[in-house]
């Protein structure tokens, strides 16, 4: 097999530092690991209008269509709040989900033990915990049409659709429940049924999926009941599939467990390309953070752990994503913060590139 390709979009505010610190880690990986990958680079979001005009010039789509994985940093910040919709740096990521097709958006939360006390939530509510959300990306609310500001007699209406059909909501379930068979075989379905028929659709086709599926225990909940459950109890669950802004809301709220918003990797999966491999784009949860672009004090880790992800999900490597993951978990043992990780008790936070120096050590030390 031709060197797999991976196309690296670094983006706005803190993308270009914290991406620096992925391109050390894939490199270690290439000289230490035997894992070659042809790795270029290009514009997206506010970096690329800058250049371009546009948030995602129509060349970088090609290449992200044709690339084994894309691996993005972060996009958005003042400088662009007043362009018009059309053009702002989101677009430029809408455009790559919806073109790409990636259709399964995996979002773990997962609570790293060293940090457990940087949780609003009880440390024995949040130890431990590790779950994953299934958020559809291409569909629903965010797409749906008719879509608009239209005038109605004398006054505005905005109008956005919530529209799925069949065939979208069982390509999620049935990743879902993929995952769900690698994990500990649980799966909870999240929708409004008992107010949306696009809830009552998704019900009835998780359900029928589900029967493809008898040693996975499905369950289903409301959706409001499910950000309540999981502020709760988020140890009763393992794998959650929701629809688009379910997801993004309870994504958040799953995130903020674990008291690491700056931790917290993500995969947008769709269809097998030609070669077996999903389409496939990485990204960090984490925002671009303007506030402190440029100086050094970003936290590397959550698009490091992006990179574990495109390791597993996009090029077979479990075991090397596993040891990228201990070499975290390692590091942070260790006491080794970046500044959104200092606690009230103080010490002396390491910068972006320090914090990519000491993964790097945790993985040399792992071989
Ligand atoms: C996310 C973000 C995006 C979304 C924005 C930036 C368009 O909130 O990835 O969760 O709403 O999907
Ligand atoms: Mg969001």
């Amino acid at each position: 097999m031709s060197t797999p390709s991976l196309l690296i979009l670094p983006g706005d505010g803190i993308g270009p530092e914290v991406m620096r610190e992925v391109r050390r880690i894939i490199d270690w990986f290439g000289a230490r690991r035997g894992l070659a990958f042809d790795v270029s680079e290009d514009l997206v979001g506010g970096a690329a209008y800058d250049a371009h005009g546009t948030p995602l010039h129509d060349d970088t789509m090609a290449r992200a269509q044709a690339a084994d994985a894309v691996l993005l940093g972060a996009v958005g910040g003042p400088k662009y709040d007043d362009l018009d919709f059309s053009v702002k740096p989101e677009r430029g990521l809408l455009r790559l989900r919806k073109e790409m097709d990636l259709f399964s958006n995996l979002r773990p939360a997962q609570c790293f033990d060293a940090l457990a006390d940087f949780s609003s939530l009880k440390r024995d509510v949040v130890a431990g915990l590790d779950i994953m959300i299934v958020r559809e990306l291409t569909s629903g609310v965010y797409f749906g049409e008719p879509r608009g500001i239209f005038t109605e007699g004398n006054e505005r209406v905005g109008v956005n659709t919530q529209r799925y059909t069949e065939s979208e909501i069982r390509r999620v379930a049935i990743s879902a429940f993929e995952l769900a068979m690698r994990r500990s075989r649980k799966l909870c379905s999240m929708e409004k049924a008992n107010v949306m028929e696009s809830g009552i659709l998704w019900r009835e086709v998780v359900t029928e999926v589900g029967r493809d599926y008898p040693e996975v225990e499905l369950s289903h909940m409301y959706a409001d009941n499910g950000a309540m459950q999981l502020v709760r109890w988020p140890r009763q669950f393992d794998v959650i599939v929701t629809d688009n802004l379910f997801g993004d809301i309870l994504s958040d709220c799953a995130a903020m467990l674990t008291g690491s918003l700056g931790m917290l990797p993500s995969a947008s999966l769709g269809a097998p390309m030609a070669n077996g491999r999903p389409k496939a784009l990485y990204e960090p949860v984490h925002g671009s953070a303007p506030d402190i672009a440029g100086q050094g004090k970003a936290n590397p880790i959550a698009c490091i752990l992006s990179f574990a992800m495109a390791l597993r999900y996009s090029f077979d490597q479990g075991a090397e994503a596993a040891r990228l993951e201990a070499a975290i978990e390692q590091v942070l043992a260790d006491g080794v913060r970046t500044a959104d990780l200092m606690g009230p008790e103080g010490g002396v936070p390491v910068s972006t590139e320090g914090m990519g120096d000491a993964i790097i050590a945790a993985l040399e030390a792992s071989l």
